[in-house]
């Protein structure tokens, strides 16, 4: 029997498939359910080392996430540094339409902290956590299951006289005895959660096995069905999609996810995967979510490009490969008709051929349009900044694509912002050749004073870095760096991506150029901004 994929936008083919899995559902638009999609890159995904993005920076990736359509935003962890504190009120005061949530322990200072953080918020969650597992509950908290439910219940209460949106988890929910979680949902439901997520905070779940625990709580849990349940899946052993939508068949309706993937360790569902498999297979899953799947592709860019984490070429979705066909058969296959090798069509995760080519004569106007419907909201002097620019691309590269200027945009307003421009890179100049060693001068300014220093280096890069050493007088340590174009043609921009770190400190630097020596330069420069911003508020740390 065929599958019909996709009626209202064309169907990219018929899928023949094993007759016994055809009664699995009878889908139509009437019987579908809504699955609520919480995005948690801000908070599980900024956990990856070295991402520390600014307010400014989060704020810009929360509006993203909002025209995306996700239901709810976790912004952060407010109690974990000022910096979080602040980036998550600004979310909650600015990013309208969808639930601005806060993580906090089940401690009273947390609780206080993430209220105050999104009270301002059109619509607010505090999302407590407390583990439940005996793992957990012993070795982390020396203590015993009643002791611990009895902490997780008075820390709810305090919440709730807060916040009307309360959500739970008992932390490591996967590895709990699953009689004791059930008395643990049980009792917080009552205690007035509304929403409970079940994490599998360690990635240790398979996927039949994890669909069975959500099964077996909404079987054994009274009042279950008064909250949304939820769940949050780690991808240690490359499971946590599979996982997550074993459990939505089994009864939750909110999933937890980040995009791209990112979070702790291995990281967590990737919402761009979990969004795209129930919109392709709703015949088969029969669900459906609000998110506009036209703008996954352009918060995939955004989200990397800001946290300085590039996506794998062969990452479903969103990687670079995704929609590339190399093998002559397939080749042949697409030309004939696309749904021979393809079951999502690119232009469905919004990946569109150059819309509007812009040029050094495009113009003031034709610029601030491109930007607006880019979704940018610049001040004027932040607009003037990036025609400046602009018209500097423009002239090296004659033609600018949108991904060029959302490079501009992004490096003039998050230049910087929070961190102080302690150091600007003024001018650079390298000497190579084949057989030489490479030289490099670098002129930064602190303030009014310029600075200028020479090194040598293993190669033109490394000299520049090692110039930038000598001018500010400290060693920095070189953890990452990438440089990748942004479009395919000869004369693209290139973005740098440097992490550097001193002492118990680690910064992201990013600077883009035509010229990628130029972009490294600024990059590094950048990195180093930060990292003295950080050792400036954590004295006692650091140096
Ligand atoms: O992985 C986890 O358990 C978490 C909780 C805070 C939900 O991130
Ligand atoms: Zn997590």
């Amino acid at each position: 029997m065929g599958l019909d994929l996709d009626e209202d936008e064309g169907d990219p083919g018929k899928l023949e498939h094993n007759a016994n899995l055809d009664d699995k559902k009878n889908n139509t638009e009437e019987t579908m359910e809504r699955i609520f999609i919480f995005d948690t890159t801000l908070r599980d995904g900024e956990q990856i080392p070295g991402a520390c993005l600014n307010a400014r920076e989060k704020l810009e990736i929360a509006l993203q996430l909002a025209r995306l359509g996700v239901d709810a935003i976790e912004a952060g962890f407010p109690i974990s540094s000022p910096g979080d504190f602040e980036a998550v009120k600004a979310i909650a005061e600015k990013v309208k339409g969808t639930t601005i949530v806060a993580l906090a322990r089940a401690v009273r200072e947390d609780i206080e902290a993430a209220w105050n953080a999104i009270k301002g918020a059109e619509r607010s969650r505090i999302h407590v956590f407390l583990p439940s597992s005996d793992i957990h509950i012993q070795k982390k908290f020396g203590t015993n299951r009643e002791k611990q439910l009895e902490r997780g219940l008075e820390a709810l209460k305090y919440a709730k006289s807060l916040c009307p949106e309360i959500e739970y988890s008992p932390e490591d929910a996967s590895r709990t005895d699953p009689e004791y979680l059930v008395k643990v949902v049980e009792q917080v439901i009552a205690a007035g959660a509304t929403v409970v997520n079940i994490p599998d905070t360690v990635g240790y779940a398979v996927p039949e096995q994890f669909g069975g625990l959500i099964a077996y709580l909404k079987q054994k849990v009274s009042g279950i069905d008064n909250i949304v349940l939820s769940v949050h899946c780690h991808n240690d052993l490359g499971l946590a999609t599979a996982n997550t939508l074993a459990a939505v068949e089994n009864g939750a309706r909110q999933v937890e996810c980040t995009m791209n993937g990112l979070g702790e360790r291995a990281g967590n569902a990737s919402l761009e995967e979990l969004v795209m498999a129930i919109r392709t297979r709703k015949d088969y899953f029969g669900y459906f979510t609000e998110i506009d799947h036209k703008e996954i592709m352009k918060t995939s860019r955004l989200v990397s490009r800001l946290m300085g984490m590039p996506v794998q070429a062969n990452k479903a979705i969103v990687g670079a490969n995704a929609f590339a066909h190399s093998s002559g058969i397939h080749q042949d296959g697409i030309l004939k008709d696309r749904s021979t090798y393809e079951v999502i069509r690119p232009e469905d995760v919004g990946i569109t051929a150059h819309a509007m080519v812009l040029t050094a004569r495009s113009g003031r106007h034709a610029l601030k349009q491109k930007i607006s419907e880019m979704g940018y909201d610049l001040g004027e002097q932040e607009f003037e900044a990036v025609y400046n620019q602009f018209l500097v691309v423009a002239d090296k590269k004659k033609q600018v694509y949108d991904e060029d200027v959302a490079v501009i945009v992004q490096d003039i307003i998050f230049a910087d912002l929070d961190h102080g421009k302690l150091y600007m890179l003024e001018s650079y100049k390298v000497t190579t050749g084949n057989g030489e060693v490479p030289e490099a001068r670098v002129r930064l300014r602190r303030e009014e004073v310029i600075m200028e220093a020479t090194s040598q280096g293993d190669g033109p890069i490394d000299a520049i870095f090692k110039a930038i050493d000598k001018v500010v007088g400290a060693y920095h340590k070189l953890e990452d760096f990438q440089v990748k174009a942004v479009t395919e043609t000869k004369e693209a921009m290139g973005v740098a991506t440097v992490r550097v770190s001193r002492e118990d400190f680690r910064a992201l630097g990013r600077g883009s150029s035509t010229d990628i020596l130029k972009a490294s330069a600024k990059a590094y420069v950048q990195a180093i901004n930060r990292l003295y911003w950080l050792l400036k508020r954590n004295p006692d740390d650091g140096q």
